[in-house]
């Protein structure tokens, strides 16, 4: 695989995977389903496996703003009363469609929630109407949600349990494949386990033919871009918060006399630093008042998720400690680590700097926004302590 291919296949893994992180527990939703639906799919779409598998991926990206976990919404009603659940699977697509290579997966990502009989959403489609990878992902969609019953079911209570929605959630045919895929080489017994899946996951990804970068002009800076978008996303407060703080952190490694290459490269973790925050539930991530202490810790979570996401990532390697350090302080007294001065990256402490600046001037709900010049007589003012001096004095001549 191309290393450009490569880089994008483990950034969507990652970010996936830290997207089902559930009250820390890791939920393989979004890995359970794009492992069965690319195992149904090999004999008869087997042209469109790698589409249907990233499609299985990023099936639910576009719920990322609910408050819990979109396979906690069990009661179907509640998908056509909720906007954003009734609206997820368009929102899901569009993102797709914007990552260019996965326009056929974005096709099937928008029928994900359509029933056979015509009952599902958003478009209330019937029958073989219906996108066939859509109709791979319903049914393991579902799946999924029986998988994490307890105590787990045995085949044939699966089984059971399925046939009661064959005929309007689903068509016969699907239903006949998935058990035949379930019965095959003990597949159900690999599928219904948590470690096998985080072991086939990448073994899929590095067998299956890549994703054809080539044929779009969806280069790396952009394909991370969108999902800063998503990440954002997931806050009401930062929209377009990592664009800014990418950005600004740009323009201070060139004031600061940085080569191209570096200043890109901090650009790219900035893009990031927040990744980690996809794994912090909503409730906490949007409180409008104090935090309590054991929320605050949680909170602190984030940076080192933004570490274990890019640490998957071979491309983005030597970026972790620098998307993980823009909570560092010069004087120690940040997070995670509370590494000092010259000791946390330099990338970081540019972040640092950037990060801030953009909280400052930003809508939050915690506090007024500040003018570019109040943040500014801010930093000036924490600069030696919060921040480096020579960098905060660098920032303030070129914000
Ligand atoms: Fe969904
Ligand atoms: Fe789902
Ligand atoms: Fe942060
Ligand atoms: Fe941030």
């Amino acid at each position: 695989m191309e290393s450009k291919d490569r880089f994008f296949s483990e950034l969507m893994t990652a970010l996936s995977l830290m997207m089902d992180l559930d009250e820390n527990r890791k939920l393989y939703h979004a890995w359970r389903v794009a492992i069965l639906a690319e195992r149904m799919s090999r004999d008869i779409l087997p042209e469109y496996r790698t589409q249907i598998f990233y499609a299985g991926l990023i099936h639910d990206i576009g719920a990322i703003s609910l408050p819990d976990h979109v396979t906690h919404y069990t009661d179907f009603r509640q998908h056509f009363k909720n906007p954003i659940l009734f609206n997820h699977s368009a929102k899901g697509a569009e993102i797709a469609r914007e990552i260019g290579p996965l326009s056929i997966a974005a096709e099937m990502i928008m029928d994900h929630h359509e029933h056979w009989d015509g009952g599902g959403y958003p478009r209330g489609l019937k029958g073989n109407n219906i996108n066939l990878g859509g109709q791979i992902l319903r049914i393991a969609d579902t799946f999924d949600i029986l998988a994490r019953v307890r105590p787990p079911l045995d085949l044939n209570d699966m089984k059971t349990a399925l046939m009661s929605r064959r005929g309007y959630e689903f068509s016969d045919i699907m239903f006949e494949l998935l058990v035949s895929t379930l019965e095959k080489d003990n597949f159900y017994e690999e599928i219904m386990d948590d470690k096998k899946i985080s072991e086939i996951l990448p073994q899929i990804v590095g067998d299956l033919p890549p994703v054809d970068l080539a044929s779009c002009n969806s280069d790396l800076r952009n394909t991370v871009k969108i999902f800063a978008q998503v990440i954002d996303a997931k806050h009401s407060y930062t929209a377009g918060h990592s664009e800014r703080v990418a950005n600004y952190t740009y323009k201070i490694s060139k004031a600061l006399g940085l080569y191209e290459d570096e200043a890109e490269k901090f650009e790219i973790a900035a893009f990031l630093h927040d990744a980690g925050k996809v794994a912090i539930p909503k409730s906490i991530l949007d409180k409008p008042a104090a935090l309590t202490v054991e929320e605050f810790k949680l909170m602190k979570r984030h940076p080192v998720y933004t570490m274990e996401i890019l640490s998957m990532v071979s491309k983005l390697k030597d970026l972790v400690r620098i998307a993980g350090g823009h909570h560092e302080r010069y004087d120690g007294r940040g997070y995670p680590d509370g590494a000092v001065g010259q000791n946390i990256p330099l990338g970081a402490r540019i972040m640092a700097v950037a990060d801030a600046f953009d909280a400052m001037t930003s809508l939050r709900p915690y506090q007024r926004t500040k003018s570019r010049e109040e943040a500014k007589e801010v930093l000036a003012k924490n600069s030696g302590s919060q921040f480096d001096p020579e960098i905060a004095k660098v920032a303030i001549s070129v914000l």
